[in-house]
């Protein structure tokens, strides 16, 4: 331990990976705030670093090992280092046995307890906590901050009951867990009283949320959404990320009838032939996700459609890649994100016969990923000339560009406009690159 004579009063949280942690990440900003300690604009000012790492695939273990060494020889002894997050969570005090210089090591279920955990330290007491206690930490958090960005996540849902054969979620999320309506919903109304316009509700398996309402009536995610529609100041909501079977018809049908439900659908497939979804243990098939998709379009013509795709599933063969590739001509993604299989200790893939070749991996996610590519550029592109709205979030690269992002979750770049960050604008797409479109604005929205 190198922990300093003294509590921390500046904190750096550094998030990896998904879009949950980066709502943990912001949580525990907060949590840390609440307690009296200000925010470091990185580790240089930090008496305190949190690393809020990510499991999913490759070397993560060995990055955050990387990453404790880099921070002691930048920073020497003066920052507590925590490690949180799914790292955390899998390796748990293996951490402190590696790296030594780490004092605190918290799991994602657990970072509540980061007050009484940096007390710890500061005693000099180990500090670790990797349970899943019964009581969700989001109860014992403080309500959220007074100042928020546009667009605000909301974590409504954690965990994985699905154990496909790859994936260490469910061994470092835990169960499927709803988090409670009242509490979302006041989550919701303080992030728009703090001016958030757009909230993205979040969740390993987002579409699995169910709850009752106020009236103790049983509600889906479409129930939540159709009630978070009614909160005045809300203009947008996404989800994400959904599990086809989850996808049930209230979710469908609202994506036809709900006008701040965003027109966009990140619902992966993972691969193309039954054998290997079947391996994946996906439980469901290629013709039950297309005609998924097609239900979907029927309910939403403009959907814009996203997914996840892994290559060199082990036994995954050539013919078995191209059903990969023909899923995605079939399915026209807006955008997809694909990555090579990456073996995660302690899942039953890990152990398959029939692991692929590094070399034969990278040229299927070439070819995989220059599909994905084309479609890209061909959505966007659909997209020329037309008028729509625009939610702007930061300044772009050039003095006097705004970003933002067009309802089909597109990255949309404003020039030379008068309107400020945070302003839902009326725009026309004037022209449109692989990843970003360029637009003009017409006039300043209504609110
Ligand atoms: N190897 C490669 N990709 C993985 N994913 C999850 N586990 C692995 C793994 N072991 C991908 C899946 C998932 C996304 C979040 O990460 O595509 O949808
Ligand atoms: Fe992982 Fe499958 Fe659960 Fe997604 S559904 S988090 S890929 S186990």
């Amino acid at each position: 331990m190198t922990t300093p004579p003294n509590p921390p009063r500046t904190f750096h949280v550094k998030s990896f990976g998904c879009q949950m942690n980066v709502y943990d990440g912001e949580r525990m900003a907060e949590l840390l705030g609440a307690q009296g300690m200000t925010a470091a604009t990185d580790g240089a000012d930090a008496d305190l670093v949190v690393l809020n790492t990510c499991h999913i695939r490759e070397k993560a273990v060995d990055k955050v090992y990387s990453d404790i060494g880099r921070l002691r020889r930048e920073y020497g002894s003066r920052p507590m280092i925590a490690v949180a997050g799914c790292v955390a969570q899998a390796e748990g005090a293996e951490i402190g046995r590696r790296a030594k210089s780490v004092d605190i090591v918290v799991g994602p279920q657990a970072y509540h307890r980061l007050p009484s955990l940096i007390a710890d330290a500061v005693q000099g007491r180990p500090a670790i906590d990797t349970d899943m206690p019964a009581e969700m930490k989001f109860g014992a958090l403080p309500g959220r901050a007074q100042r928020q960005r546009p667009s605000a996540f909301l974590t409504v849902q954690e965990g994985c009951d699905k154990f496909c054969t790859y994936c260490v979620v469910p061994y470092t999320r835990g169960a499927e867990v709803s988090r409670p309506w009242a509490e979302l919903m006041d989550e919701a109304r303080a992030l728009v009283d703090a001016g958030v316009r757009e909230i993205t509700l979040l969740g390993q398996n987002v579409n699995a949320w169910d709850g009752e309402d106020e009236a103790g009536r049983p509600q889906g995610l479409d129930g939540l959404i159709r009630a978070l529609d009614r909160l005045p100041g809300l203009t947008r909501i996404r989800y994400t990320t959904s599990h086809p079977n989850d996808m049930r018809d209230g979710l469908i049908r609202a994506h036809a009838e709900v006008e701040s439900l965003m027109p966009f659908l990140h619902l992966p497939v993972q691969a193309g032939s039954d054998r290997v979804l079947k391996s994946m243990n996906r439980s469901h098939t290629r013709e039950s996700y297309l005609r998924l998709i097609e239900r979907v379009r029927a309910a939403r013509p403009d959907i814009a459609l996203s997914g996840d795709f892994i290559v060199g599933f082990p036994g995954e063969s050539d013919a078995e890649f191209e059903e990969t590739l023909s899923i995605v001509r079939e399915s026209a993604y807006a955008q997809a994100f694909s990555f090579k299989y990456s073996p995660r200790p302690g899942t039953p893939a890990a152990d398959m016969d029939g692991q692929v070749s590094p070399e034969v991996m990278d040229e299927r996610l070439q070819r995989l990923q220059a599909a994905i590519n084309a479609d890209q550029l061909a959505f966007n592109q659909a997209t020329l000339g037309r008028r729509t709205q625009v939610l702007l979030e930061r300044k772009g690269k050039y003095p006097g560009q705004l970003v933002g992002k067009s309802p089909w979750l597109q990255s949309v770049i404003v020039e030379n406009s008068a309107a400020a960050i945070g302003d839902m604008v009326d725009v026309e797409i004037v022209s449109a690159g692989p990843n970003s479109l360029g637009a003009v604005i017409l006039e300043k929205a209504a609110a």
